[in-house]
């Protein structure tokens, strides 16, 4: 059985791969539900033990005749409630007797207009018609026998089924867990509470104890803790959760390889402080880093070098201190962009995901996502600059200098215009409701006229965004007044010839520029 009490759903999530399973999950545990996000594998193996109140099959890229395509497990249908969402469904119709309908470029993409035809349908109760987001390329042309339709758009016929002789099971061609889907929230709410009859069980702030009861019985006597600490939520509520019950045996490392902001070591010594973290030690590795940066402007390969220079320095301070585990503060997000959760793919490699380290691993927020680490940090009563603060990537600015090498004196007028740019948008109130800020340099020179001298020098970017799980976002456009004072100041500064505002969401964008 499972051990930790995360791991012990109401709701269990098979990730057939959608870029979107983690927000089914997301919207469960905010709705209050106990929830998880498995791959068919462990699902699988879960299931064989354990009986959760109801299936999610997610979306996913693949096509049920793909090879390797990702298969949930199904022994359990027309007992457990089960809802298919989009490949979800198409597995539901497959097995049970439907048919599909493959038809070679047309994929749908994008918000359709539902019609509710079943008016009776517990999955549907109370729910108008109204715009849902379609994602797919196959759809079912026939529903299975015993089955009947309950929605429709006037491109697809078959939006929607469920079966009709009382068998729990549903499907669904369109993603209501994206707020694009007017209603979607409500439709889970339906499947979760009508149609599984779960209670509410998921108060993230429940989770102290049993993390910390987690890392105890995981670590053995005497055994000495490093730490990866950057002073942003996820590592200080680590720090807060784990310094009453390990005291010196944790010691917090933070690797400064320039890649911070403007005042950031100063505020990482405070949150240590804030999290009653005993041991803390910085370590600079500035030039071993930029030196093994060289000439590369790629950002996966930034990445990698990031890693390997942080990877060999933590085994460094590990032989240094006697410490044998290493600690770090990697969310449910993480694991997904890094393809290390369910069946997603590779987004991005993250700093903190699959290091080659001779220390052992230990992950325990790893079911989270960050709003929950924010509630935990409010719970263990940190102070607002550490449950609020917005995310900075592990590499830093080392992500944010794009299109030419990184160097000493590009991350010196990056760190300059970081700053500015913050205090703009701190003084004009703009800075509250925002999710992150990205300031990026543009390695693309450009020429600006100053004063009567022509420069050429780069363009900033300029990005904020809203998001509550940053795996989607939607961008904020700043109000005329604060974009000409960004202009005007950021200008200012020797080299910088241009400001440019992104207003690209995610999709299709992301919210750091590489
Ligand atoms: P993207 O750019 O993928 O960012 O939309 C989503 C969130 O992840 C942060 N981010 C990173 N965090 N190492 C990290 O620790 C990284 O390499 C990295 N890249 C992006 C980003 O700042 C945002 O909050």
């Amino acid at each position: 059985m499972p051990k930790s009490a995360v791991d012990f759903p109401q709701l269990v999530i098979v990730d057939l791969g959608s870029q979107y399973s983690h927000v089914i999950v997301r919207t469960l545990r905010e709705m209050g539900y106990r929830s998880a996000l498995l791959s068919p594998s462990k699902a699988e193996k879960l299931l064989s033990q354990y009986r959760p109140k109801g299936i999610i099959w997610s979306g996913g890229a693949a096509c049920v005749s793909d090879p390797g395509a990702p298969v949930p497990p199904k022994n359990y249908l027309g007992e457990i409630p089960v809802l298919g969402i989009c490949l979800g469904m198409q597995y539901l119709a497959t097995w049970l007797g439907g048919k599909l309908s493959k038809e070679i470029n047309r994929k749908e993409y994008g918000p359709r207009e539902a019609k509710i035809i079943a008016r009776t349908s517990p999955l549907f109760k109370n729910i108008p018609d109204g715009p849902v987001l379609c994602s797919h390329g196959d759809s079912v042309q026939k529903v299975p026998p015993k089955f009947h339709i309950t929605a429709v758009t006037d491109d697809c016929p078959i939006l929607a089924m469920e079966a009709a002789d009382g068998r729990p099971i549903y499907g669904v061609q369109f993603h209501p867990e994206v707020t694009v889907t007017t209603h979607g929230k409500l439709l889970l709410e339906n499947f979760v509470k009508v149609i599984c009859g779960c209670k509410k069980d998921w108060q993230p702030a429940n989770l102290i104890a049993s993390i910390r009861e987690e890392i105890l019985e995981t670590l053995p006597k005497n055994a000495k803790v490093l730490h990866g600490f950057s002073g942003g939520v996820d590592s200080t509520v680590i720090a807060a959760l784990l310094s009453p019950v390990l005291g010196n045996r944790l010691i917090g490392l933070t690797i400064d390889g320039c890649q911070f902001r403007a005042g950031e070591l100063d505020h990482i010594e405070a949150a240590a402080k804030s999290a009653g973290l005993k041991n803390h030690r910085t370590v600079k590795v500035c030039e071993e880093l930029i030196t093994a940066l060289g000439l590369t402007t790629d950002a996966e390969a930034k990445r990698r070098t990031f890693k390997s220079v942080y990877s060999h320095t933590i085994e460094r301070v590990g032989e240094e201190t006697g410490a044998t585990y290493f600690l770090q503060g990697t969310l449910a997000t993480d694991l997904i962009e890094a393809g290390q959760l369910g069946g997603a793919s590779l987004i991005k490699s993250h700093h903190n995901v699959g290091l080659p380290l001779n220390l052992t691993q230990l992950h325990p927020l790893r079911q989270l996502f960050k709003h929950e680490v924010r509630d935990l940090a409010r719970a263990l009563k940190l102070p607002p600059s550490v449950s609020e603060r917005m995310p900075f990537p592990g590499p830093g600015l080392l992500v944010r200098i794009f299109g030419v090498p990184v160097t000493q004196e590009r991350l010196e007028l990056l760190r300059r215009a970081d700053a500015i740019a913050e205090r703009i948008l701190k003084d004009n109130g703009a800075l509250a409701g925002l999710s992150q800020l990205v300031v990026a340099l543009c390695g693309a020179p450009t020429v600006g006229v100053k004063g009567d001298e022509r420069e050429y020098g780069h363009p900033v970017v300029v990005r904020a965004v809203k998001t509550v799980d940053f795996m989607t976002a939607e961008t904020i456009e700043l109000p005329p007044t604060v974009r000409r004072a960004l202009t005007e100041a950021l200008t200012q500064i020797p080299k910088i010839t241009r400001v440019f505002f992104d207003e690209t969401p995610k999709p299709p964008a992301t919210i750091e520029m590489e």
